[in-house]
Order: C-alpha cells, then structure tokens, then sequence
C-alpha cells in the first residue's frame, strides 16, 4: 500500500497488543500446502505488550520489558517486517515493551505485528482498505488477522477467517507460562489426528462468564496433548490451574505452553497469583480482564 498526499503524523503513538487466548482450538483438517484448518473460540486478555512508533529517517526497533531481551531485533522481526508491507514508503522507529513470553501460545509476536499496523495506519493517517490489510496480515502469521481487532472472535480456515463475537461476557483470566518454549511446527507435527469435529455452526450465546466456562469445558484444544508430550510441564500447570479456587476452567491457549484459567472477574483472578507463585515461583503469572468488546486495543 503506497502512501497518499496526507502528510505523516510526527508524534510517538502507542498501541496496546493483548494477550490471544484459544478459549478453545479444534483442528479440523489439513490443506495440500500443510497448514491446518482451525476452528477456535478466541479472546483476548488485559495482559500484553506495549508498542510505541514514531516517523524517522531509517526504520527502526528498539527492545525493552523483560522479555526484551529474547527478541530478535533486526529487519526479521515482525513488527518492522508488519510496518514495511503495509507502508514500504514511510519509515517508522519503533519501541517494543514486551512483557509476554515470546513463542508461547498466547499470539505475542502476532499481537505485536497487528498493533505495528495498526500504528504505521494511525501515523500514515490513510484510511485502511480492510480486505487489503487484512491479506497483508495473513501473509505475516496465521494469528496476525485475529489481532488486528482484539476482541472476542471466531476464526476459522487457517486463521484468515475472522468472525467477531458481539455480547461476549466479561471475565477474569490468569495466563501462565512455566518458561518451557515449545515450537508451534513441532506440536502440529505431532498431532495424532487432524480432522477432529468443529465447533457448533451456531454458538449459544452466554449470559456470563461461568455459562461460557461450562460451554467451553465441552470443547477441546486439539494442540494440547501433543503439546504436553513435548512438555510436559504444561500437565503440571494444568493441575494446578484446575484447582484454584474460583477457576471456572482450564485449558492449554495455541500449541502452548501457556496456559490460561477463567475467573468471575480480574479480582478473582488477581487472588489466585499467590497460589501459583506458591506451586512454582519460577512460572510466569499474570491475572487480568477479559477484554470484551472489540476495537479497543487499549490497556484497561
Ligand atoms: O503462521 P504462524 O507463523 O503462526 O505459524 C507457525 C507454524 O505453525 C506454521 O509454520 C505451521 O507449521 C503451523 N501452523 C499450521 N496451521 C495453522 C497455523 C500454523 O500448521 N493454521
């Protein structure tokens, strides 16, 4: 996309990129090329990175947070590579606070690439061709089209088919990773089968959060026991989700290892913290909100 007569914005921005979670993912096919085909009920949570962009004269990308550090940080990293499809003419200097474990399941670096287009739209001051931009974000990730309106979604195809959920409950949600990477190739890999049942073609609508949770214990994440082969240090998260007090649910978000557990509200979620930190101190635990309507990518 080339840019038109609007001159560039020049002050820094930031854009918010939440936390995905696979509330729940059925695997139901593969195609000749060798991804699959998904069906996945998915939200997003009040926990994730912060990106900040502003125009300069050379693209650029500086790292902080405390998963700074793990990134890449040359032209391969997905924010510059998100910036330079949707606007090759106009280069940006970006500040990525990364507070989410990276290969982790929960979408960070596809959060990430969203949030670095929907910046490098905001700075262009172009109004976005939607189709295009949502063909330019399938082409960097399979998890990039669902980020770019954080909200609760269906998606469906390999990721390209995005469908927002209107009147979604609001929630509490505890992520937790225990610092195992796991490689998302490896896991569909190991996939014992891979034409598992979809969703319903209609989804129930859920007056709150605990009406979700009990639909959602119902369904499955396909990735899961293949992931905890590879890992099994994603069993031992889950039996201790399960049992925390006021967990609705638990389950395994994307091919792991992060795994997430649902809660009336954040303050529920919030007091289970001590709890986990009590079963491992050495896991990664955040509690937040369910982010329930869509379009607002901004931190709670
Ligand atoms: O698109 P993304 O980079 O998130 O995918 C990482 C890897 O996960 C792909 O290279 C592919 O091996 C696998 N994948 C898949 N089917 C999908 C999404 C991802 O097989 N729908």
């Amino acid at each position: 996309m080339r840019r038109g007569t609007t001159l560039p914005k020049t002050d820094p921005i930031r854009e918010f990129a939440p936390a995905k979670v696979n509330l729940c993912l059925h695997v139901t096919g593969q195609r000749a090329d060798g991804y699959h085909l998904l069906d996945s009920l998915v939200v997003f949570a009040g926990i994730g990175d912060w990106l900040e962009a502003r125009v300069a004269a050379t693209p650029l990308l500086s790292l902080a947070g405390p998963f700074g550090p793990a990134l890449p940080q040359g032209e391969d990293n997905l924010v510059l590579r998100a910036a330079r499809v949707v606007m090759p003419d106009l280069p940006l200097a970006f500040r990525l606070e990364k507070h989410l474990p990276p290969a982790s399941g929960i979408g960070g670096g596809s959060s990430d690439a969203a949030a670095a287009i929907r910046a490098t739209l905001r700075l262009a001051g172009t109004r976005p061709d939607a189709a295009e931009i949502a063909r330019l974000a399938a082409g960097l990730g399979a998890d990039v089209p669902v980020c770019l309106n954080p909200g609760p979604a269906r998606m469906r195809g390999i990721g390209e088919i995005v469908e927002p959920l209107a009147g979604f409950p609001s929630g509490g949600i505890l992520l937790v990773n225990p610092g195992v990477e796991v490689p998302t190739p490896a896991v569909f890999r190991a996939l014992a089968q891979r034409d598992n049942p979809a969703m319903p073609d209609v989804l129930p609508s859920w007056p709150n959060i605990a009406a979700l949770a009990a639909w959602a214990r119902g369904q499955r994440n396909d990735l899961e026991p293949p992931a905890r082969e590879i890992a099994p240090a994603i069993g031992t998260v889950l039996a201790v989700l399960a049992r925390l007090p006021g967990a609705l649910m638990a389950r395994m978000s994307g091919s792991g290892a992060t795994c997430f557990a649902l809660f009336a509200d954040e303050t529920a979620a919030a007091a289970a913290l001590p709890l986990v930190a009590k079963a491992n101190p050495a896991w990664w635990a955040k509690a937040g909100p369910i982010l329930s309507a869509q379009g607002k990518a901004q931190a709670p």
